[in-house]
Protein backbone atom coordinates (compact mmCIF):
# COMPACT_ATOMS: atom_id res chain seq x y z
CA UNK A 1 0.00 0.00 0.00
CA UNK A 2 1.54 3.25 -1.23
CA UNK A 3 1.36 6.00 1.37
CA UNK A 4 -2.15 7.10 1.81
CA UNK A 5 -3.01 10.80 2.98
CA UNK A 6 -4.57 11.18 6.15
CA UNK A 7 -7.58 13.18 4.75
CA UNK A 8 -9.34 12.89 1.76
CA UNK A 9 -10.82 16.85 1.29
CA UNK A 10 -10.47 16.65 -2.62
CA UNK A 11 -9.98 14.40 -5.04
CA UNK A 12 -6.40 16.15 -5.79
CA UNK A 13 -4.91 15.04 -2.73
CA UNK A 14 -4.67 11.25 -4.33
CA UNK A 15 -2.34 10.39 -6.70
CA UNK A 16 -2.76 8.12 -9.80
CA UNK A 17 -1.54 5.06 -7.76
CA UNK A 18 -3.36 5.76 -4.67
CA UNK A 19 -6.61 5.91 -6.41
CA UNK A 20 -6.23 3.28 -8.43
CA UNK A 21 -5.21 1.56 -5.16
CA UNK A 22 -8.73 2.76 -3.41
CA UNK A 23 -10.75 1.06 -6.75
CA UNK A 24 -8.77 -1.94 -6.59
CA UNK A 25 -9.45 -2.57 -2.51
CA UNK A 26 -13.36 -2.18 -3.25
CA UNK A 27 -13.20 -4.51 -6.28
CA UNK A 28 -11.97 -7.05 -3.81
CA UNK A 29 -14.60 -5.93 -0.95
CA UNK A 30 -16.89 -6.30 -3.53
CA UNK A 31 -16.16 -9.37 -4.22
CA UNK A 32 -15.83 -11.22 -0.65
CA UNK A 33 -18.69 -11.71 1.06
CA UNK A 34 -19.61 -9.31 3.94
CA UNK A 35 -18.26 -11.85 6.77
CA UNK A 36 -15.26 -12.58 5.04
CA UNK A 37 -13.83 -9.18 5.40
CA UNK A 38 -10.86 -8.90 8.00
CA UNK A 39 -11.76 -5.94 10.50
CA UNK A 40 -10.78 -7.28 13.95
CA UNK A 41 -8.15 -4.05 13.67
CA UNK A 42 -10.96 -1.62 13.35
CA UNK A 43 -13.25 -2.92 15.93
CA UNK A 44 -11.91 -0.27 18.53
CA UNK A 45 -12.12 2.67 15.74
CA UNK A 46 -15.04 5.35 16.20
CA UNK A 47 -15.93 7.15 13.21
CA UNK A 48 -17.60 10.41 13.42
CA UNK A 49 -20.11 11.06 10.69
CA UNK A 50 -20.62 14.96 10.86
CA UNK A 51 -23.66 15.35 8.03
CA UNK A 52 -24.62 19.07 8.55
CA UNK A 53 -26.90 19.09 5.34
CA UNK A 54 -29.15 16.57 3.84
CA UNK A 55 -28.20 13.43 2.55
CA UNK A 56 -29.10 9.84 2.16
CA UNK A 57 -26.83 8.23 -0.12
CA UNK A 58 -23.50 9.75 0.77
CA UNK A 59 -23.94 9.29 4.69
CA UNK A 60 -25.81 5.93 5.07
CA UNK A 61 -23.50 4.68 2.57
CA UNK A 62 -20.91 5.55 5.04
CA UNK A 63 -22.49 4.10 7.96
CA UNK A 64 -23.25 0.70 6.10
CA UNK A 65 -19.37 0.91 5.15
CA UNK A 66 -18.43 1.62 8.53
CA UNK A 67 -19.94 -1.90 10.00
CA UNK A 68 -19.20 -3.69 7.33
CA UNK A 69 -15.04 -3.06 8.18
CA UNK A 70 -15.75 -3.26 11.51
CA UNK A 71 -15.54 0.23 12.58
CA UNK A 72 -18.47 2.16 14.63
CA UNK A 73 -20.21 5.06 13.46
CA UNK A 74 -21.44 7.66 15.39
CA UNK A 75 -24.04 9.93 13.12
CA UNK A 76 -24.84 13.35 13.62
CA UNK A 77 -26.74 15.69 11.68
CA UNK A 78 -27.49 19.54 11.56
CA UNK A 79 -30.94 18.72 12.40
CA UNK A 80 -33.42 19.80 15.05
CA UNK A 81 -31.67 17.43 17.45
CA UNK A 82 -28.16 19.15 17.55
CA UNK A 83 -27.23 22.45 18.81
CA UNK A 84 -26.88 23.78 15.33
CA UNK A 85 -30.53 24.50 15.81
CA UNK A 86 -29.80 26.51 19.57
CA UNK A 87 -27.75 28.84 16.61
CA UNK A 88 -24.61 27.45 17.08
CA UNK A 89 -21.64 27.88 13.90
CA UNK A 90 -21.21 25.08 11.69
CA UNK A 91 -17.25 25.54 12.46
CA UNK A 92 -17.85 25.50 16.38
CA UNK A 93 -20.26 22.30 16.02
CA UNK A 94 -17.32 20.43 14.25
CA UNK A 95 -14.67 21.70 16.49
CA UNK A 96 -17.16 20.06 19.58
CA UNK A 97 -17.06 16.70 17.75
CA UNK A 98 -13.07 17.32 17.03
CA UNK A 99 -12.46 17.76 20.86
CA UNK A 100 -14.35 14.04 21.58
CA UNK A 101 -11.81 12.51 19.49
CA UNK A 102 -13.22 10.20 17.48
CA UNK A 103 -10.47 7.82 15.10
CA UNK A 104 -11.77 9.70 11.91
CA UNK A 105 -14.22 11.97 11.20
CA UNK A 106 -16.73 12.41 7.68
CA UNK A 107 -17.90 15.37 6.96
CA UNK A 108 -20.43 17.17 4.84
CA UNK A 109 -21.28 20.74 5.34
CA UNK A 110 -21.85 23.85 3.00
CA UNK A 111 -18.40 24.84 2.02
CA UNK A 112 -17.93 27.84 4.33
CA UNK A 113 -14.38 29.03 4.94
CA UNK A 114 -13.93 28.74 8.64
CA UNK A 115 -15.25 25.03 9.03
CA UNK A 116 -12.75 24.53 5.95
CA UNK A 117 -9.92 26.21 8.24
CA UNK A 118 -11.03 24.41 11.20
CA UNK A 119 -10.91 20.69 9.29
CA UNK A 120 -7.46 21.41 7.59
CA UNK A 121 -6.20 22.19 11.28
CA UNK A 122 -7.43 19.10 12.75
CA UNK A 123 -4.98 16.44 13.00
CA UNK A 124 -7.19 13.37 12.40
CA UNK A 125 -7.85 11.27 9.28
CA UNK A 126 -10.91 13.15 7.90
CA UNK A 127 -12.90 12.56 4.40
CA UNK A 128 -15.05 15.10 2.61
CA UNK A 129 -18.60 13.64 2.33
CA UNK A 130 -19.89 17.04 0.18
CA UNK A 131 -18.61 20.84 0.50
CA UNK A 132 -20.62 23.15 -0.46
CA UNK A 133 -20.29 23.36 -4.52
CA UNK A 134 -16.45 22.58 -4.00
CA UNK A 135 -15.87 18.77 -4.18
CA UNK A 136 -17.29 15.42 -3.44
CA UNK A 137 -14.33 13.06 -3.92
CA UNK A 138 -15.93 9.40 -2.79
CA UNK A 139 -19.00 10.22 -5.34
CA UNK A 140 -16.30 10.51 -8.11
CA UNK A 141 -14.09 7.38 -6.66
CA UNK A 142 -17.36 5.77 -6.81
CA UNK A 143 -18.71 7.11 -10.01
CA UNK A 144 -14.86 6.10 -11.48
CA UNK A 145 -15.53 2.23 -10.46
CA UNK A 146 -18.71 2.46 -12.07
CA UNK A 147 -17.98 3.05 -15.48
CA UNK A 148 -15.00 0.66 -14.84
CA UNK A 149 -16.83 -2.27 -14.00
CA UNK A 150 -19.76 -1.78 -16.33
CA UNK A 151 -17.60 -0.62 -19.72
CA UNK A 152 -13.72 -1.91 -18.72
CA UNK A 153 -12.03 0.83 -18.90
CA UNK A 154 -11.83 4.34 -17.54
CA UNK A 155 -9.02 5.48 -20.25
CA UNK A 156 -10.58 6.42 -23.39
CA UNK A 157 -13.66 7.24 -22.16
CA UNK A 158 -15.89 10.26 -22.94
CA UNK A 159 -17.44 11.00 -20.18
CA UNK A 160 -20.43 13.85 -20.54
CA UNK A 161 -21.90 15.89 -17.65
CA UNK A 162 -25.57 16.79 -18.36
CA UNK A 163 -27.26 20.12 -16.21
CA UNK A 164 -26.10 22.43 -13.54
CA UNK A 165 -22.22 21.47 -14.01
CA UNK A 166 -21.72 24.98 -12.76
CA UNK A 167 -22.60 23.95 -9.29
CA UNK A 168 -21.98 20.63 -9.09
CA UNK A 169 -19.36 19.38 -6.82
CA UNK A 170 -20.23 15.73 -8.05
CA UNK A 171 -18.79 17.45 -11.49
CA UNK A 172 -16.02 19.10 -10.70
CA UNK A 173 -14.40 16.06 -8.58
CA UNK A 174 -15.13 13.88 -11.14
CA UNK A 175 -13.37 16.13 -14.24
CA UNK A 176 -10.33 16.12 -11.60
CA UNK A 177 -10.68 12.09 -11.05
CA UNK A 178 -11.45 10.79 -14.63
CA UNK A 179 -9.22 13.01 -16.43
CA UNK A 180 -6.20 12.06 -14.23
CA UNK A 181 -7.52 8.06 -15.35
CA UNK A 182 -7.05 8.97 -18.88
CA UNK A 183 -10.97 9.32 -19.93
CA UNK A 184 -11.89 12.93 -21.43
CA UNK A 185 -14.87 15.00 -19.80
CA UNK A 186 -17.32 17.47 -21.62
CA UNK A 187 -20.34 19.41 -20.46
CA UNK A 188 -23.99 20.16 -21.87
CA UNK A 189 -26.01 22.80 -20.16
CA UNK A 190 -27.85 26.36 -20.78
CA UNK A 191 -25.35 29.02 -20.98
CA UNK A 192 -26.33 29.81 -17.17
CA UNK A 193 -24.94 26.18 -16.26
CA UNK A 194 -21.60 26.29 -18.09
CA UNK A 195 -19.16 25.65 -16.05
CA UNK A 196 -17.03 28.88 -15.73
CA UNK A 197 -14.18 27.56 -13.20
CA UNK A 198 -10.58 27.46 -14.96
CA UNK A 199 -9.96 24.07 -14.72
CA UNK A 200 -12.61 23.38 -17.18
CA UNK A 201 -11.48 25.51 -19.97
CA UNK A 202 -9.89 22.90 -21.87
CA UNK A 203 -12.71 20.44 -21.74
CA UNK A 204 -15.61 20.40 -24.71
CA UNK A 205 -18.90 22.12 -23.88
CA UNK A 206 -22.27 21.17 -25.95
CA UNK A 207 -25.23 23.30 -25.96
CA UNK A 208 -27.12 20.60 -27.76
CA UNK A 209 -27.64 17.63 -25.99
CA UNK A 210 -28.02 15.14 -29.35
CA UNK A 211 -24.77 16.36 -30.17
CA UNK A 212 -23.58 15.64 -26.72
CA UNK A 213 -24.89 12.09 -26.52
CA UNK A 214 -23.62 11.65 -29.67
CA UNK A 215 -19.90 12.15 -28.52
CA UNK A 216 -20.24 10.65 -25.35
CA UNK A 217 -19.30 6.76 -23.88
CA UNK A 218 -21.04 7.93 -20.54
CA UNK A 219 -23.86 10.13 -19.77
CA UNK A 220 -23.54 11.53 -16.30
CA UNK A 221 -27.29 13.47 -15.25
CA UNK A 222 -27.01 15.85 -12.73
CA UNK A 223 -29.74 17.53 -10.33
CA UNK A 224 -30.68 21.10 -10.65
CA UNK A 225 -28.58 22.91 -7.46
CA UNK A 226 -31.07 25.11 -7.18
CA UNK A 227 -30.13 26.26 -3.20
CA UNK A 228 -27.07 27.15 -4.45
CA UNK A 229 -28.18 29.60 -7.13
CA UNK A 230 -28.52 33.27 -6.59
CA UNK A 231 -31.52 34.57 -5.70
CA UNK A 232 -32.35 36.03 -9.08
CA UNK A 233 -31.55 33.38 -10.76
CA UNK A 234 -34.17 33.32 -13.96
CA UNK A 235 -33.98 29.25 -14.80
CA UNK A 236 -36.80 28.95 -17.45
CA UNK A 237 -37.37 25.16 -16.16
CA UNK A 238 -39.83 24.39 -18.76
CA UNK A 239 -37.28 25.06 -22.04
CA UNK A 240 -34.60 23.66 -19.68
CA UNK A 241 -36.77 20.12 -19.57
CA UNK A 242 -37.35 20.40 -23.18
CA UNK A 243 -33.75 20.44 -23.95
CA UNK A 244 -31.82 18.16 -21.23
CA UNK A 245 -34.16 16.50 -19.60
CA UNK A 246 -33.19 13.04 -19.73
CA UNK A 247 -35.65 10.70 -20.60
CA UNK A 248 -35.84 7.21 -23.39
CA UNK A 249 -36.01 9.75 -26.62
CA UNK A 250 -32.93 11.64 -26.23
CA UNK A 251 -31.17 8.87 -25.23
CA UNK A 252 -31.82 7.23 -28.28
CA UNK A 253 -28.77 9.27 -29.61
CA UNK A 254 -26.24 7.34 -26.81
CA UNK A 255 -24.77 4.10 -28.17
CA UNK A 256 -26.21 1.11 -27.16
CA UNK A 257 -22.94 0.25 -25.31
CA UNK A 258 -22.84 3.52 -23.65
CA UNK A 259 -23.67 4.12 -19.61
CA UNK A 260 -26.19 6.09 -17.79
CA UNK A 261 -25.72 7.38 -14.76
CA UNK A 262 -26.52 9.95 -11.94
CA UNK A 263 -25.29 11.11 -8.65
CA UNK A 264 -28.97 11.00 -7.32
CA UNK A 265 -30.97 12.60 -5.98
CA UNK A 266 -32.80 12.74 -9.00
CA UNK A 267 -36.14 14.81 -9.19
CA UNK A 268 -38.50 12.81 -11.46
CA UNK A 269 -39.75 14.43 -14.55
CA UNK A 270 -36.79 17.25 -13.93
CA UNK A 271 -33.26 16.61 -14.78
CA UNK A 272 -34.23 12.54 -15.39
CA UNK A 273 -37.68 10.60 -15.89
CA UNK A 274 -38.54 7.55 -14.38
CA UNK A 275 -38.12 5.29 -17.39
CA UNK A 276 -34.46 5.48 -17.85
CA UNK A 277 -34.14 3.49 -14.83
CA UNK A 278 -35.55 0.33 -16.51
CA UNK A 279 -32.57 1.10 -19.89
CA UNK A 280 -30.16 -1.80 -19.27
CA UNK A 281 -27.39 0.94 -20.00
CA UNK A 282 -29.04 2.16 -16.84
CA UNK A 283 -26.65 2.49 -13.30
CA UNK A 284 -27.84 4.39 -10.94
CA UNK A 285 -28.34 2.08 -8.68
CA UNK A 286 -25.24 0.36 -9.14
CA UNK A 287 -23.46 3.55 -8.27
CA UNK A 288 -25.31 3.33 -5.04
CA UNK A 289 -24.48 -0.32 -4.10
CA UNK A 290 -20.60 0.76 -5.46
CA UNK A 291 -20.86 3.51 -3.19
CA UNK A 292 -20.52 1.65 -0.26
CA UNK A 293 -17.54 -0.81 -0.96
CA UNK A 294 -15.64 2.73 -2.51
CA UNK A 295 -16.29 4.06 1.16
CA UNK A 296 -15.20 0.87 2.86
CA UNK A 297 -12.01 1.21 0.87
CA UNK A 298 -11.07 4.61 1.40
CA UNK A 299 -12.16 4.27 5.63
CA UNK A 300 -9.58 1.68 5.41
CA UNK A 301 -6.74 3.69 3.64
CA UNK A 302 -7.89 6.89 6.31
CA UNK A 303 -7.73 4.44 9.41
CA UNK A 304 -4.17 2.99 8.55
CA UNK A 305 -2.74 6.23 7.38
CA UNK A 306 0.29 7.42 9.54
C1 LIG B 1 -24.94 14.81 -4.68
C2 LIG B 1 -24.42 15.72 -3.60
O1 LIG B 1 -24.98 15.80 -2.50
O2 LIG B 1 -23.45 16.33 -3.91
N1 LIG B 1 -25.52 13.64 -4.24
C3 LIG B 1 -24.80 12.65 -3.64
O3 LIG B 1 -24.02 12.85 -2.75
N2 LIG B 1 -24.98 11.40 -4.12
C4 LIG B 1 -25.65 15.52 -5.75
C5 LIG B 1 -26.83 16.41 -5.45
O4 LIG B 1 -27.14 16.78 -4.34
O5 LIG B 1 -27.47 16.80 -6.43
Amino acid sequence: MSAYPKRLLSIQDLKVNQAQEILELAKTYKASSANAIPNARFASKVVALAFLESSTRTRVSFEIACHRIGAKPIHFSGGSESSIAKGESAHETIETVLAMRPDALVTRYGGDSQTERVLKNANLPIVNGGDGRNEHPTQALLDAFTINERLGSIEGQKVLFVGDVEHSRVARSNLHLLTMLGAKVASCSPNDFKPTAQEWKSCEHFENLRDGLKWASVCVGLRIQKERHEKNSRLNLEEYIKLYRIDHKKLLDLSSKGLIMHPGPFVPGEDLTDDVLSDPRCAIHEQVTNGVFIRMAVLTHILEAR
